[in-house]
């Protein structure tokens, strides 16, 4: 395999930023709020904050360790390490996943797009109530022209970030956007605390209320912790994959995993305080801060400056997402079946478009799609919690037990500390990997079987 022509980031702040580009998006921002709000606020959070720690950090490592050394796409990356074995499925569900999600995804990033376009001809200007910030919501996601087109120009705009190739069009994108992301962030949390009734948001947010766990509440904090960093379908093999040598990957893993889980918080502290103070259900669902966000932006001076520049970033952190979605699809089929990357970029993202319709049309759009074949859920919302949190746990125990019993925890040490820079508690993440993971994800999977509570 050469290992020349597939690209490699410029450094290790290279990778940290197109790695964080990929892990930060939508799930922080869009998903997080929403499965917070309705999973009981609190509670959600800590079992979230806790699978972040104890099982993203050791996953995030272990798709590192198996990128860097097999240099391959998920596939070819299990193929190069157990030839003849059943373990390449395990990347191709990945791969499937991520066709899965970015079906979904494509669509809500699609109304960023919309937003931005809103912000730039100066709705979101003036106060704007929570009624009729949901009427303008609701506009746009049951036109179906809309939410299809738009759907398809954010995947048009993913497909030529990602023929290009991935040092070239993904880092210098992330190295400029992300900083200022955080920057409009720290912003808008400050306002939104400070909002009048913005402190129940806080308690919402941080106050646990135990009586509130239930199977599906966990479910969703594993996935969510998933889905945050990117995990569970191999986009970390991948981005590990053209990770330069020489660099410290075990520092580089871990800084993007802290990034991403403080920018999924402070999204929720732009969000529940401002949700309670123009009150607004926090279960409110899917479109939950697209509701929200506009009355924050009519309470800050020059709010349609912050208006633009929010969605503007936000469409931003959500292709940089996209990309990396695209990208682990594209690469299988590039060193596996011999595509050109051009190639495969294009007919990948086009027949992701044709996945995607459904899902445009499932917020009321079309009645079957909204109400899936009557079964109360619509298409998005069922494509969300099938890909994003059954399908990544799925992908997180295989990638447990393949790590911790098969190829071998030393193995993983060794390529994370090939060029010299130590795990910090190299212990703690074998037992996390062979204990911890296996048995926590395989519990709350086989907890939601038994109890048959899919949703
Ligand atoms: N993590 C991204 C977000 O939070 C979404 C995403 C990109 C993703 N690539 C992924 C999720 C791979 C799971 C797997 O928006």
């Amino acid at each position: 395999m050469a290992t020349v022509s597939r690209g490699q980031w410029s450094g290790r702040m290279g990778f940290i930023f197109a790695a964080a580009g990929s892990a930060i998006g939508l799930g922080n921002i869009w998903r997080f709020p929403y499965s917070a709000g309705e999973n009981g606020g609190g509670a959600f959070v800590l079992i979230y904050l806790f699978f972040v720690a104890a099982i993203g950090i050791p996953v995030v490592l272990s798709e590192l360790a198996i990128g860097r050394t097999t240099q391959r796409n998920p596939v070819g990356a299990f193929k190069a390490l157990v030839p003849g074995s059943l373990w390449p499925w395990v990347g191709g569900l990945g791969v499937l996943t991520g066709f899965g999600i970015l079906a979904f995804y494509a669509v809500i990033a699609g109304w960023t797009l919309s937003y931005l376009w809103g912000a730039l001809t100066g709705v979101y200007g003036g106060v704007l109530t929570a009624d009729e910030s949901l009427s303008l919501f609701n506009e746009l996601i049951t036109d179906p022209t809309k939410a299809i087109f738009l759907s398809g120009l954010f995947l048009l705009l993913t497909i030529l970030v990602v023929r290009g190739g991935v040092s070239k069009g993904i880092e210098r994108v992330t190295k400029i956007l992300m900083p200022l992301l955080l920057i409009i962030l720290v912003i808008l949390a400050i306002r939104s605390v400070t909002l009048p009734g913005g402190m129940d948001g806080l308690v919402y947010l941080f106050k646990p209320d135990f009586s509130k766990i239930t199977v599906t509440v966990v479910m969703s904090a594993l996935g969510q912790a998933l889905f945050s960093l990117s995990l569970g379908m191999g986009a970390m093999i991948t981005y590990g994959s053209y990770f330069p040598d020489g660099e410290n990957l075990p520092n580089a893993g871990i800084t993007v995993a802290i990034f991403d889980t403080a920018i999924a918080i402070l999204a929720g502290l732009i969000i529940f305080p401002a949700l309670f103070s123009v009150g607004v259900e926090p279960g409110a669902g899917p479109g939950l801060v697209f509701v929200v966000l506009p009355s924050i932006f009519g309470s800050l001076p020059a709010g349609n400056l912050f208006a633009i520049a929010f969605y503007a970033l936000l469409a931003i952190a959500a292709l940089t997402s996209t990309i990396s979605l695209l990208e682990v699809v594209v690469s299988y089929f590039v060193d596996e079946k011999g595509w050109s990357r051009n190639k495969s970029a294009w007919v990948l993202g086009i027949f992701c478009f044709f996945l995607a319709i459904p899902s445009a049309l499932a917020n009321g759009a079309s009645p079957f799609f909204s109400d899936f074949m009557g079964t109360g859920v619509d298409f998005l919302s069922l494509n969300n919690n099938l890909w994003g949190n059954y399908s990544l746990s799925l992908g997180a125990i295989a990638l447990c037990i393949f790590v911790g019993y098969k190829w071998g925890i030393s193995n993983a040490l060794a390529s994370l500390e090939a060029s010299g820079h130590k795990l910090p508690a190299p212990a703690l993440f074998g037992f996390l990997v062979r204990y911890v993971c296996p048995v926590a994800v395989g519990a709350v999977l086989i907890y939601v079987i038994v109890t048959g509570n899919y949703f």
